[in-house]
C-alpha cells in the first residue's frame, strides 16, 4: 500500500470539507474563471462575490467585455481598487476576441501572454479550467500553509524565502487528476483552518505532514512582514 502524497491528501479533504459554493466555483470556464482570479488578486472573497455576480450579469462573455467601453468596465470595477486591474481586464478581452478568435486559453503559456496575468493567476486559471498541472499557484494563504508545512524559515518577500517557498510549491505539485481540487484546497486551508493567528491545528487534515505543527509553533512561519529585514 502507498501512503498518500501531501497533495492527494489535501485535495481529498477540499472535495469533502473545502468550499465549494462560491460563485466561480459553479464555472469551469476560463472566462469566468480568469474574472474571479483577477479580482481575487488583491482582494478578500466577500468583497469579490457581489463584484463578480455584477460583472457577469453585464459581460456574460469575453465578447460581451470586450465591446464595453473602457468607462462601463471601470464603472462597475469602481471600489475595488488596483484599478490597473480592471484596464488590463478589458484589454484581454480584446485581444482574445480579435486575436484569439474569442477562445479563452486554458493553458499557463497562453494565458500569461495577456495583460493582467502573471505565473500564479495562470496557474489557477489553468489547473481549474484544463487541469494543466505545471506551475503552481502562489498567493498569501498558499505561501504561509507552505512555509508551515515545510518549515521555511524567513519572511515574505525576503529573496531567500520565496526561493524556498517556490521550490517547495513546485515539489508538492500532483498530477492533473487533482490539480483543481489542490489549488483551490490550499487556499481554503489558508482561510479556513491554517489562519494567520490561532490556526486550527487539530482540524488540519495535514498536520501530519507539517513541521511547524511538529516543531510546536505554527504561527512562527512566515515571520511577520512588517519588522523590517535586517
Ligand atoms: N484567492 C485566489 N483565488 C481564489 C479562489 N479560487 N478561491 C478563494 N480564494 C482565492
Amino acid at each position: 500500500m502507498t501512503a498518500f502524497t501531501f497533495a492527494e491528501t489535501l485535495a481529498c479533504w477540499q472535495r469533502r470539507a473545502g468550499r465549494s459554493d462560491l460563485p466561480w466555483q459553479q464555472y469551469h470556464t476560463p472566462y469566468e474563471r480568469w474574472l474571479s482570479e483577477v479580482m481575487l488578486q488583491q482582494t478578500q472573497v466577500e468583497t469579490v462575490i457581489p463584484y463578480f455576480e455584477r460583472f457577469l450579469a453585464a459581460f456574460p462573455s469575453v465578447e460581451a467585455l470586450a465591446a464595453a467601453s473602457e468607462a462601463q468596465v471601470m464603472k462597475l470595477w469602481a471600489g475595488l481598487g488596483y484599478y490597473s486591474r480592471g484596464r488590463n481586464l478589458h484589454r484581454a478581452a480584446q485581444m482574445v476576441v480579435k486575436e484569439m478568435q474569442g477562445r479563452f486559453p486554458t493553458t499557463a503559456d497562453e494565458l500569461i501572454k495577456l495583460p493582467g496575468i502573471g505565473p500564479s493567476t495562470a496557474a489557477a486559471v489553468a489547473a481549474f479550467t484544463s487541469g494543466e498541472a505545471k506551475e503552481p499557484m502562489i498567493d498569501g494563504n498558499v505561501k504561509r500553509v507552505l512555509a508551515r508545512i515545510d518549515g521555511i524559515p524567513g519572511r515574505v518577500g525576503e529573496k531567500a524565502f520565496e526561493t524556498a517557498l517556490a521550490a517547495a510549491a513546485r515539489r508538492k505539485l500532483p498530477g492533473s487528476e487533482c490539480i483543481a481540487a489542490y489549488t483551490q484546497g490550499l487556499m481554503d486551508l489558508g482561510s479556513l483552518v491554517c489562519r494567520r493567528k490561532s490556526p486550527n491545528c487539530a482540524a488540519c487534515p495535514v498536520r501530519n505532514f507539517c513541521k511547524a505543527f511538529a516543531l510546536g509553533c505554527p504561527e512562527d512561519y512566515p515571520r511577520p512582514k512588517t519588522t523590517a529585514a535586517k
